[in-house]
């Protein structure tokens, strides 16, 4: 399990911290994710002069725009466990499963 953990402070929350929250969502939703990724938010991480910030897991990212998130968090979250996800079901399909 991968906890995703966006900061809500005010800083980033202007900035556009909700809207990444409701775009990570929707991505996890369309991907069938939701039992694999946990979504929070955090208070303040003290690091608000730097962008949108948010980490995976203990890695903490720092992102210029929504959008920027959203490449981000496609890239880094849902295409690793999309990907594994995917290379378990052929695994199975060969050991005759499905
Ligand atoms: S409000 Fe997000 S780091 Fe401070």
């Amino acid at each position: 399990m991968t906890t995703v953990t966006v900061c809500v402070g005010s800083s980033c929350h202007i900035k556009g911290s909700r809207q990444i929250i409701v775009r990570f969502n929707e991505l996890l939703k369309e991907h069938g994710l939701e039992d694999k990724i946990e979504l929070q938010g955090s208070f303040c991480m003290e690091r608000c002069g730097e962008g949108l910030n948010w980490q995976i897991d203990e890695e903490p990212v720092t992102s210029n725009s929504v959008e920027e998130a959203i490449l981000t968090f496609i890239e880094k979250v849902v295409q690793p466990s999309t990907d594994s996800a995917a290379s378990k079901r052929s695994k199975a399909a060969d050991h005759g499963g499905e």
